[in-house]
């Protein structure tokens, strides 16, 4: 019983270390964004620097682009970003551009 007890302690505290692993990205991300992107969305890959990718996970930059822009680019492409609506669904578009609202840390 004690022991059930502390296993139970052990697991709680486990817990937000968890959680402070960096998140992990959809499937749809990782086919078609990390390459440039990365996993962090900071764009720090080779494909990401040599095409000049932004950070997407800049708090600033976050706060000034409207969900609606940022559908468009990923489905229209931007600059030398690649267009995705023929690739993705406007649901999966919808979803990538709630991720990258969880890149921002909140606080940060
Ligand atoms: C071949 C490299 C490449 C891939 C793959 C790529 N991107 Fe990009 N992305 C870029 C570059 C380069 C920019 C910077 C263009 C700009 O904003 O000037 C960019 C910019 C963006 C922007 C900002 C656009 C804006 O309106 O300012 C968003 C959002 C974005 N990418 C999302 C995605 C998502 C989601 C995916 C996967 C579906 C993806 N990207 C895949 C290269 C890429």
């Amino acid at each position: 019983m004690k022991r059930t007890a502390s296993l139970a302690l052990l697991s709680l505290l486990a817990l937000p270390l968890a959680a402070a692993e960096p998140p992990k990205r959809s499937a749809a991300w990782e086919a078609n964004c990390t390459v440039c992107h990365g996993d962090d969305g900071r764009s720090q890959t080779e494909e990401g620097l040599k095409k000049r990718a932004r950070n997407l996970a800049d708090p600033k930059w976050q706060a000034s682009v409207s969900d609606g822009r940022l559908e468009s680019s990923i489905k229209r492409g931007h600059d030398r970003m690649p267009a995705f609506g023929r690739k993705l669904s406007g649901e999966q578009v919808k979803a990538l551009v709630a991720e990258i609202r969880g890149l921002v840390k909140p606080g940060s």
